[in-house]
């Protein structure tokens, strides 16, 4: 029989990707402070955020996630987190319109902290260091003061955390996202390009719907939906010191829910059956990302499914495929065939940057935008055979002008790559790939639903 569920009973598990700190009594002091700070978000939010999934895992409704690799702390502003969050803003019109389904908002902020690496260690000049495992773990300089493993991090990133997640409420609920500024979340070096150009067209026809609503007396002030929207944090469940600490019983349902993101995923290094990292997000209530590569067989999938969502309950789990732009169709089809057969409801993910990573002949790590591109395209194909719901999207995306991916409209070349290069980890896509990429999943996304009639007027207006 299976022990019982406790926060820290991933402790008994074997625990892969995890840093080991040295100084074990520091570490149980942090893990000390950060239990008796406030929660991050509220369990309530959690469950609204499950009960719009499910909509999403009906068919009724389509998931943008995107956000930063990894977050840092160097990199940490105002108007970088303003940034991202405008240009999600703007990919969820877009895909609003064009799709005419409601959009679930999540960012991967305010706690993407933590990476999986291949490898333990980095050499360079003869030099071996432990890798960099994300600014919760320890820092991206190459010297060993900057790759010890310090929990102390953990309270600076819990932290930094809370000050985005404040922001972030701020801008969703006070105004910034008021579909009346539909204009304004346009980025000044967006505007000029034609990406730019196609994105007034489709906020002018808001405008010009809005201004209609109004004279009919459906204004802001009237429908509050028309000046606020609901926006959700995710993150990877990794570094389970961090996570256990902010799990916390919920008052109202005595569950247990982790206070330190609405929804939190599994990577695919570490979805072994009987790992911690599982163990961990079996027990918490809030909904659950797993992460599905090549190597995933159907039969290990449906046993991780039943694991993570025995009650089968819909909005509870969200398959995040990240297959390749080559193996998109041949390998997602069998998990999407037999996840359809055996009856489970999850929703369907596509990660179209994870699968896709390759080294440029400069050195840098980077991602063609053609790849890109063709994964999502591959992924709705393989929904359309299967008769399934292509149920969202996840991207690795900034709101910055950064030269971090190859090709797209301004045709990002190899030598362009070290221009403005800044991840910390992965190559993320720019303000401007990331809104021509929605344009054109919203084209995908006109073929499943939503009136014709609007999209045949969209079409011809677009020629
Ligand atoms: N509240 C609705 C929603 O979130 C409408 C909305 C308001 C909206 N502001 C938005 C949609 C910004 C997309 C982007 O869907
Ligand atoms: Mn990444």
């Amino acid at each position: 029989m299976r022990t019982q569920w406790t926060p820290n009973s991933w402790r008994t598990k074997t625990a892969l990707q995890m840093p080991s700190y040295e100084d074990t009594a520091l570490l149980a002091r942090i893990e000390g402070d950060l239990a008796a700070l406030p929660p991050l978000v509220f369990a309530g939010e959690a469950r609204n955020l499950q009960a719009s999934l499910a909509e999403v895992a009906q068919g009724k409704a389509f998931l943008l996630q995107g956000g930063d690799c990894a977050e840092s702390f160097a990199e940490f502003s105002a108007n970088k987190i303003r940034d991202t969050f405008r240009v999600i803003l703007q990919m969820a019109v877009v895909l609003t319109y064009a799709g005419s389904l409601p959009v679930v908002k999540m960012g991967r902020m305010a706690g993407q902290f933590a990476k999986p690496r291949s490898s333990d260690t980095e050499t360079k000049d003869g030099v071996t260091l432990p890798s960099y495992r994300g600014d919760n773990i320890n820092g991206l300089e190459f010297s060993e003061e900057a790759r010890r493993h310090d929990p102390e991090r953990m309270l600076k990133a819990y932290h930094q955390a809370s000050s985005t997640l404040n922001l972030l409420r701020a801008f969703a609920n006070g105004g910034y996202a008021d579909l009346n500024r539909v204009h304004g979340w346009n980025l000044d070096f967006i505007k000029d390009s034609p990406l730019g150009a196609r994105y007034e067209d489709l906020a002018s026809r808001i405008g010009d719907t809005l201004r209609f609503m109004a004279a009919c007396g459906v204004t802001s002030e009237s429908v509050p939906t028309l000046r606020r929207t609901d926006f959700f944090t995710s993150h990877e469940a990794l570094l389970l010191n961090y996570e256990e600490a902010l799990t916390r019983t919920d008052s109202l349902t005595g569950e247990w829910y982790d206070t330190s993101a609405h929804f939190l995923w599994v990577g695919a290094r570490t979805h072994q059956e009987d790992n911690a990292q599982i163990e961990f997000v079996s027990g918490i209530k809030n909904p659950l990302g797993l992460k599905c590569s090549p190597a995933m067989e159907t039969d290990e999938l449906l046993r991780l499914i039943d694991k993570l969502n025995p009650e089968n309950t819909p909005g509870r789990l969200t398959l995040i495929a990240r297959m390749g732009h080559d193996q998109v169709e041949e390998k997602l089809s069998p998990l999407v065939r037999a996840v359809k057969k055996e009856g489970r409801s999850v929703v369907w993910s596509c990660d179209p940057m994870h699968g896709n990573t390759m080294t440029a002949e400069s050195g840098y790590k980077t991602r063609n935008f053609e790849h890109i591109l063709q994964e999502v395209k591959g992924f709705f194909a393989v929904h359309k055979a299967e008769g399934t719901h292509p149920g969202g999207v996840h991207f690795e995306m900034t709101g910055q002008d950064v030269t971090e991916c190859v090709g797209g409209a301004e045709s990002i070349s190899d030598e362009d790559l070290s221009s403005r290069y800044h991840t910390h980890c992965d190559p993320r896509l720019n303000a401007n790939q990331a809104l021509e990429l929605a344009f054109l999943i919203a084209d995908e996304l006109k073929h499943i639903g939503g009136d014709p009639n609007l999209h045949t007027i969209e079409a011809a207006a677009a020629e």
